[in-house]
């Protein structure tokens, strides 16, 4: 806080004009001014003082973060510096997971060790068999896994010492290699199939596509072109900065809650359909319309606002989101293994119409992530009830991420924003039998 305006000071000059005062209020690098600096402007000494009103945080930085940078403008999405296409092609999800974590790429003896972790914590105890039994056939998987990750809390207590470094990362580690095993045992239970226990030989994702698709003695190989192309869609789904399940996980883990019950309320924002429960609704979108003749009906009604178009517009992106045209890219090569889905002619027509017709263009809506990627784990064989679950199983990795640094952050406190109060004041209590 300055005293004086100096010309060209990194400071904010403030005139409250019911007051006649001035305030002088330092500019931060990363162009944020502290909020709390506004609290000193006050009619009368007894006021609480300025706030700012940002309903959904539009335009609130809630931290300082070296994880994940975008630029919604330019369609530029980083993980610890390194652009996403590039990751894509030359990463595996592992690798990016240990780079998401501790900011750099990994040795080969580092990565090696990470592997071996991650690979020998893949089972989850036999009670949990014991929880999912317990649910209908066609309970929804985002609901069976966020329940089945919520309770491995109560089977790891020593994951409440969140100070405790060694204790945060062998949650992570845990949890990392858990969520495949849940989701799995989640598909397994609404197919009626017996479970497929963790293959420690396979792969993170082979691991994971021979627990859903194996099938009683029979060696299940899965399609190299399917599990590369699953590794991509994981590495495009790891992280995405302060979007609304990392400040969920943020949010929760500000209050020193384990990880296990933090995650548990990340997956359940994600769960919403206007985050990564995008996915499913796309797919339920796309079947809805059925063919690229019912097209400018649904469009007119995404005009008179009676429809949404799923998988499209972006709080940040206001240009291509990168991940959607990587996905874009590898879903041409999964069809020409599993055969052309049919509703990518009614997307891409969509995407046409959304790309040059100005109620479109004016609102930035552009394809997301979320528009291809359910089409792909669609060919694949995933019912549309598995398509949050496979956002949630990479981001998994990003929200810890971003969960750690909160814990790291010296700046960082309880979460507890405040409100603009225009309720009632206050008036007396009326006995039942004398309302009227
Ligand atoms: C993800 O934050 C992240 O990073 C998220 C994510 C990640 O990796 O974590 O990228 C993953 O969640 C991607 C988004 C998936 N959701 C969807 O595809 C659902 C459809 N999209 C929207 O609901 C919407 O675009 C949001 C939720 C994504 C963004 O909402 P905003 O920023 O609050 O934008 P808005 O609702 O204020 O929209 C601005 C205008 C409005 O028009 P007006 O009323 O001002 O005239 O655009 C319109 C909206 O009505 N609009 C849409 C639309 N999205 C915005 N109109 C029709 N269809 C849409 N999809």
């Amino acid at each position: 806080m300055t005293e004086n305006a100096s010309e060209g000071a990194n400071t904010l000059s403030i005139r409250d004009n019911r007051t006649g005062r001035d305030y002088e209020v330092d500019i931060l690098d990363g162009d944020v001014i502290r909020a709390m600096d506004l609290r000193q402007i006050k009619v009368n000494e007894d006021d609480f003082g300025m706030m700012t009103y940002d309903p959904g945080y539009t335009n609130t930085a809630s931290t300082r973060s070296t994880i994940t940078y975008i630029d919604g403008g330019k369609g530029i999405l980083r993980y610890r510096g390194y652009p996403i296409d590039q990751l894509a092609e030359h990463s595996s999800h592992l690798e990016v997971a240990y780079l998401l974590l501790n900011g750099e790429l990994p040795t080969r003896s580092e990565f090696d060790d990470f592997v071996h972790e991650v690979t020998f914590h893949t089972y989850v105890h036999e009670n949990i068999k014991e929880l999912f039994s317990g649910f209908r056939y066609d309970a929804h998987a985002m609901g069976m896994v966020m329940s089945g990750v919520a309770a491995l809390s109560s089977f790891y207590p020593e994951a409440k010492s969140v100070d405790d470094p060694d204790a945060r990362s062998q949650q992570i580690i845990r949890l990392i290699a858990k969520m495949p095993t849940l989701a799995a045992y989640a598909y397994r239970h609404h197919r009626g199939l017996p479970y497929v226990y963790p293959e420690n030989e396979l792969g993170y994702t082979a691991n994971f596509l021979n627990m859903l698709f194996s099938v009683g003695s029979r060696e299940y190989n899965p399609n190299p072109v399917l599990e590369k192309a699953l590794d991509i869609l994981f590495i495009l789904h790891a992280d995405h900065e302060q979007n609304c399940s990392a400040t969920t996980m943020r949010v929760i883990g500000s209050a020193n809650a384990d990880p296990y019950s933090a995650l548990a309320g990340a997956m359940g924002a994600l769960y919403g359909p206007l985050h990564g429960g995008a996915n499913e609704a796309v797919l339920r979108m796309l079947t809805r319309i059925g063919s690229v003749e019912n097209i400018p009906a649904f469009m007119e009604g995404v005009k008179r606002r009676e429809e949404r178009l799923m998988g499209f517009g972006h709080r940040v992106y206001k240009a291509y989101d990168p991940r959607a045209s990587i996905i874009k890219r590898t879903a041409d090569e999964v069809f020409e293994v599993t055969g052309r889905n049919p509703l990518l002619d009614i997307a891409l027509e969509l995407e046409r119409i959304a790309l040059n017709e100005d109620f479109f263009v004016e609102r930035n809506l552009y394809p997301n992530v979320d528009f291809y990627s359910g089409l792909i784990y669609q060919a694949m064989g995933f019912p549309v009830e598995m398509f949050p679950v496979l956002f949630a199983i990479p981001r998994t990795v990003g929200w810890l991420a971003q969960w750690e640094e909160l814990l790291n952050d010296p700046e960082q406190r309880i979460a507890r924003p405040r409100q603009v109060f225009e309720g009632a004041s206050e008036r007396d209590f009326v006995l039942m039998d004398d309302r009227t």
